[in-house]
């Protein structure tokens, strides 16, 4: 058959926001891992669309290890975002981390495509997507195509819908 387009992501966010829970989710099933621990650096991994062959960076989010990220914006394509929407305390410390991001020179400007996922919807304390995209000035991104979706890692929802966008984007 026809060979699927290769894109390089990264997967960015704090720790504990469930980035690699989310990446895990989308690899085929009997690829999936059952147990899931803190990253250590980075994992490299691996996923399809229907039209893309995905390689994913999903980096540590640990304070220790975040310096780490800037090494690959060269080669990254396209981020996915994470965000723990129950986590209020430490929503300025995503915002800092997405403004470093924002204005490194690899990436402030290029037109690379940015999926958030406002996740773990399932918690009582989390907040609504809009009110993510509100703490996190979402709406000052103008260079780049953005899209926030909720997301609940455990049962699955909102990556499916966070996917076919980035697919779109990358088309
Ligand atoms: P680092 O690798 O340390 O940067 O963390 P990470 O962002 O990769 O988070 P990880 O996927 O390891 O998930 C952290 C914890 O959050 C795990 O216990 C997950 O089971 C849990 N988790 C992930 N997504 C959700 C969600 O949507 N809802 C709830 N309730 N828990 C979640
Ligand atoms: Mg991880």
């Amino acid at each position: 058959g026809l060979k699927k387009k290769e894109v390089n992501v990264l997967c960015l966010g704090l720790d504990n926001s469930g980035k690699t829970t989310i990446i895990n989710k989308l690899k085929p099933s009997n690829a999936q891992t059952q147990d899931i621990v803190p990253t250590i650096g980075f994992s490299i991994e691996k996923f399809k669309t229907s039209s893309l062959s995905f390689t994913v960076f999903d980096m540590s989010g640990q304070g220790r290890y975040r310096n780490l990220w800037e090494h690959y914006y060269k080669e990254g394509q396209a981020i996915i975002f994470v965000i723990d929407s129950s986590d209020k305390l430490r929503m300025v410390v995503a915002k800092e981390e997405l403004d470093t991001l924002l204005n490194h020179p690899d990436i402030k400007h290029r037109r690379i495509p940015i999926l958030f996922f406002a996740n773990k919807m399932d918690l009582r304390d989390a907040v609504s997507s809009v009110k993510v995209s509100q703490l996190l000035s979402l709406e000052n991104i103008k260079d780049k195509p953005w899209h926030i979706c909720a997301s609940d890692d455990l049962k699955g929802e909102g990556l499916q819908e966070g996917v076919d966008w980035l697919q779109d984007q990358i088309q």
